[in-house]
């Protein structure tokens, strides 16, 4: 069997998604009934490389492995030196003969393609300054536990068009989904993504506008993310007042159903982004959704690194 690597949502088939949201409900489930969870990974190691700070990431993988049965490597950028004190495929080579899997956060997205061409064992993108499809998929589950479906809801993303945006533009797409976006000019996804994501699914129902409050009207979960994502903190003067108008605040979550959720990937930069009043509200699930990080990433790694 080909090994499985998780570097992009758009080369993981649909069926391949829903069964990996379907073993991290199903390990959910058995954690939260009984404590307990199947040792899918018995003896299995995960190197976990990180080039940029980590909170959820970085503890719901080695939470998840721990769960398991299994355990996680945590390598520093300083230490490793992906790239510059060591080449990525060498780094790879490496890592293959000794760990059962690799999950990286880094800056450039080619480095984790790189990895995963030359690893022989599953390879994770845990965050790439291209995309950050773990988080979509544990955002999917989250909004799944609230809404009972996924197929057929409204997705509105407001502020950056940027690695989360992305993912979660293909989460969408690959979940029968309607996906909004809503950015500042000149923050919008590139032509060639949405170009990609439209030929592979035609009835992909899309919209984007640079007014947040065209695309809350008839959403069923509001999204933002932080305007400065890591790696862009010298541009962080330039940004703030360009984003101004995309916050989440209370009047642009009354221009939404009554029904809307609230979502955010965290960390989040309280009443920039979104308000203290909206995080803390009775709409927002945000926390959830980070607890979900962790049953995500178990389902994940049984289905990638375990063969469940
Ligand atoms: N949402 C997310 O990936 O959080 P961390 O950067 O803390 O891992
Ligand atoms: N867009 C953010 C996500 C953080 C989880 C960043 O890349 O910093």
């Amino acid at each position: 069997m080909a090994k499985f690597d998780f570097v992009s949502l758009s080369e993981t088939p649909a069926e391949t998604l829903r069964h990996i949201l379907d073993v991290a409900i199903r390990l959910k489930k058995q954690h939260k009934s009984t404590g307990l969870n199947d040792q899918l990974a018995r003896g299995k190691v995960l190197a976990c490389i990180f080039e940029k700070p980590s909170l959820r990431t970085r503890v719901s993988f080695e939470a998840a492995m721990n769960h398991l049965g299994g355990s996680a490597i945590y390598i520093s950028p300083n230490e490793i030196g992906l790239g510059t004190r060591e080449s990525t495929p060498d780094v790879a080579r490496v890592l293959a003969g000794m760990v059962d899997g690799i999950m990286a956060r880094v800056f450039e997205h080619q480095k984790l393609k790189d990895l995963a061409a030359y690893a022989s064992v599953p390879v994770i993108n845990g965050l790439s300054d291209y995309s950050h499809p773990c988080q979509a998929m544990a955002d999917l589950m989250t909004a799944e536990e609230h809404f009972g479906k996924l197929e057929g809801l409204t997705l509105a993303y407001i502020g950056d068009g940027n690695n989360v945006a992305r993912s979660l533009m293909v989460a969408c797409a690959k979940f029968n989904m309607k996906f909004r976006i809503s950015t500042p000019p000149g923050y919008e996804l590139e032509d060639d993504l949405i170009t990609r994501i439209m030929r592979q699914v035609p009835n992909l129902d899309f919209a984007s506008a640079h007014d947040p409050r065209d695309v809350v009207h008839d959403a069923d979960i509001l999204y933002t993310d932080t305007w400065v994502s890591m790696g862009q903190e010298a541009e962080k003067a330039k940004r703030l007042p360009i984003f101004e108008p995309y916050q989440i605040n209370a009047a642009l979550l009354k221009a939404a159903p009554a029904s809307a959720i609230v979502m955010h990937c965290l960390p989040a930069y309280r009443n920039v982004e979104i308000t203290d009043e909206v995080i803390d509200g009775p709409q927002s699930v945000v926390w959830a959704e980070a607890h979900n990080r962790l049953h995500f990433q178990k389902g994940l790694l049984a289905v990638c690194m375990c063969g469940a």
